[in-house]
């Protein structure tokens, strides 16, 4: 690919967000790996479209998350602390350890009757209007409420916590984005020093401040911070959006949805289905070559940032046979979703367990259920592939 040949996403238009499908399969024809420059973005970038590369890249520890190596500044780092990813090995095998330790499998499973609780309330409120807005009445609400009771985290105003924590996954422009990244930083601080204060809860920011290895070491409050930060913005951000692209995916798909409806069993292949599909995540977070390194022929030199696409890569007809088709009898396993190497998915279980207990309830409790018009705006920028809000009646 030579690197003259510079591919402008602007071009792309409203169809970015829309249904970029049709522009990634013409880009993917033409080969793996792309130069482009992105929307907002001052300097250009790699973006990879085939499923092989990407799933090599997201593996590639060339391809760092550190910034610092390669002297660029990142806002949300300077605020709220290196995460997970924003941290390469060693540093990020401990940072991962440590958490591992206190978000076990365990501590999922045994949120089940939870999360089943949470929904079934939603759903009491939601069906007797007989047609509403799912991402408002439960794809936005149940994860946001089992992650906050998960991490410990008081009501605050969850609305103010959707603006800041959608502000900082997909904004509007980088003003709110920063903003969000501030107000939100500042918050964790101030909630981290009380649950120091007055004593351990049952919840999993008590154990991570309580957290400590078997050599003795332990989160400091500044990475206690940026873990709190990532846990909350990623466990809820995502899982909305696998709620709602799924079910948009299965409206849209009446022989798929009669097909789950007379079968339940099928559903945890449906929910793989729905992440393949349509996953929530557009594209990876940011990736920077620490060194020159080539992929698919691109010569890609250090310093250099490179964009996993994984809405494109889970679309490649060299990795799932006609991929544009919605088949929740299809053969998933390998999907990109969640991610691929050191950095997969630590909610995965999490977000599987919400999906399956969301989409399956409401299918048994609306037996009617149909799209009823057009979804609202899909996100803005390249990181979430969602939309704002999913018209449907019952
Ligand atoms: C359907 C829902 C979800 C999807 C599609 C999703 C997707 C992803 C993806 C693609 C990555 C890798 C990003 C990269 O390599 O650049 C990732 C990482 C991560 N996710 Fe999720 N996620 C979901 C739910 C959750 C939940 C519920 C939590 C937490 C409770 C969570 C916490 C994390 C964390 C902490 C990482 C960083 C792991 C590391 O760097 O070691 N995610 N997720």
């Amino acid at each position: 690919m030579d690197r003259q040949d510079v591919v402008d996403l602007g071009e792309f238009g409203d169809e970015l967000r829309t249904d970029p499908h049709p522009e990634y399969a013409r880009l993917r024809e033409r080969g793996p790996v792309h130069r482009v420059r992105l929307p907002g973005w001052a300097d250009e970038a790699w973006l990879i479209v085939g499923y092989e590369e990407a799933r090599a890249a997201l593996a590639d520890l060339r391809l760092a998350k550190d910034t610092s190596k390669i002297g660029v500044t990142i806002l949300e780092q300077e605020m709220v602390g290196k995460h997970l990813l924003a941290t390469d090995p060693p540093q990020h095998t401990r940072l991962r350890s440590l958490v591992t330790r206190a978000f076990t499998m365990r501590r999922v499973e045994q949120l089940r009757p939870r999360i089943q609780q949470i929904t079934d309330e939603l759903l009491d409120e939601m069906l007797p209007a007989g047609r509403g807005d799912l991402i408002g009445s439960l794809a936005y609400p149940l994860p946001i409420t089992v992650i906050c009771e998960l991490l410990g985290v008081p009501d605050m105003d969850r609305e103010e916590f959707r603006k800041l924590s959608t502000g900082v996954v997909a904004p509007a422009d980088e003003q709110t984005a920063n903003d969000a990244v501030v107000r939100l930083g500042a918050y964790l601080t101030d909630l981290i020093e009380d649950k120091r204060c007055s004593g351990p809860t049952d919840d999993l920011l008590s154990d991570l401040i309580r957290t400590t290895a078997e050599d003795g070491d332990r989160l400091s409050a500044q990475e206690l911070r940026g873990m709190a930060f990532l846990l909350l913005v990623a466990g809820h951000e995502t899982t909305v959006n696998l709620i709602g692209n799924g079910v948009h995916a299965l409206l849209a798909h009446p022989g798929q949805l009669a097909a789950l409806r007379a079968d339940m069993n099928l559903l945890d292949g449906a929910v793989e289905e729905m992440l393949r599909y349509e996953g929530p995540v557009h594209s990876a977070t940011y990736r920077f070559a620490a060194e020159p390194l080539e992929i698919a022929g691109a010569a890609i030199e250090k310093g250099e940032h490179v964009v996993v696409s994984l809405t494109a890569a889970q679309r490649d007809g060299d990795r799932f046979g006609d991929p544009h088709r919605f088949d929740i009898h299809r053969d998933t396993r390998g999907h990109l979703a969640f991610g691929h190497g050191i950095h997969f998915c630590l909610g995965a279980p999490l977000a599987r367990l919400e999906g399956r207990i969301a989409v399956g309830t409401l299918l048994r409790r609306a037996p009617g259920l149909a799209l009823d018009g057009t979804p609202g705006e899909w996100l803005p920028g390249l990181l979430m592939r969602g939309m704002r809000s999913l018209p449907v009646r019952w």
